[in-house]
């Protein structure tokens, strides 16, 4: 059994005081909520906030992005043991707004992981297909592709804290949720090329989340099919009831 992470992606939002006053209305409304684990990923200023006021709670906090690197002259970079020191659990890699606005390529991508996964830390590794490639019947090829290089010499021992997350760019923040359908399918095809590298009982184990204009009205159609391990949310996780709600999905 793949237990469900329904993450929060804040994205660019929140202040650290707005971040601590989320987490205080939120924690008392998901305090007895083991079903699912549940992350935060707060941006960089409210982080190590974050990571304080969710101590000895069912929440987790994780960064949006690291570098791959220890340290070195990298203006505004942060490094896996930087994370790790202020006791950060889990990192995003490689979301479509960093692959678009900070050019990440999947050779980076690649050594992301492989310094989160050195470092003890859990990558959230995203991979999604435009929607230009999704009109041109390319969207295997793409995901095929994503996974493959991200998971280019990790080897199946160290890689148990892998988790991937399915966002198509063109869900994200359009209010156009991926049918269940085209979830599950896409979903499978990643599965399938995990166990292509790294063999079948990794990639059944793998935890592959779906993000992309999730709702409280949608979750529970998603989640219900059979390769949909949880949700990585933007928009909706900005409110603490809005995220609760979808925390707390009913399947039928
Ligand atoms: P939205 O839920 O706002 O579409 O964002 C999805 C996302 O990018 C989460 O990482």
């Amino acid at each position: 059994m793949r237990k469900r992470i329904i993450a929060g992606n804040w994205k660019m939002y929140k202040t650290p005081r707005e971040s601590v006053d989320f987490v205080a209305k939120f924690l008392p409304m998901i305090h007895d909520h083991t079903r699912d684990e549940i992350v935060l990923f707060p941006t960089s200023t409210s982080l190590s906030h974050v990571i304080e006021a969710v101590k000895g709670s069912n929440v987790r906090a994780g960064a949006q992005t690291m570098h791959w690197l220890n340290e070195g002259p990298y203006t505004g970079q942060t490094s896996p043991t930087m994370l790790a020191s202020i006791h950060c659990t889990h990192v995003l890699l490689g979301h479509s707004e960093r692959r678009m606005y900070a050019h990440e390529t999947d050779d980076m991508v690649n050594w992301k992981l492989k310094a989160a996964l050195l470092h003890g830390l859990t990558p959230v590794v995203c991979v999604g297909e435009s929607l230009e490639k999704r009109q041109s019947g390319l969207t295997e090829a793409v995901l095929r592709w994503q996974i493959a290089c991200a998971l280019n010499g990790v080897e199946p021992e160290s890689s148990a804290a892998l988790v991937i997350a399915y966002e198509p760019i063109w869900a994200i923040g359009t209010g156009s949720t991926a049918t269940p359908n085209q979830a599950q399918e896409a979903h499978a095809i990643i599965r399938r090329e995990i166990a292509a590298t790294l063999g079948s009982a990794r990639a059944e184990s793998t935890r592959i989340l779906y993000g992309g204009s999730v709702k409280p009205e949608n979750t529970a159609t998603l989640m219900a099919q059979p390769d949909i391990d949880g949700a990585l949310v933007g928009g909706a996780s900005l409110d603490p009831d809005t995220f609760c709600r979808i925390v707390k999905y009913q399947t039928a």
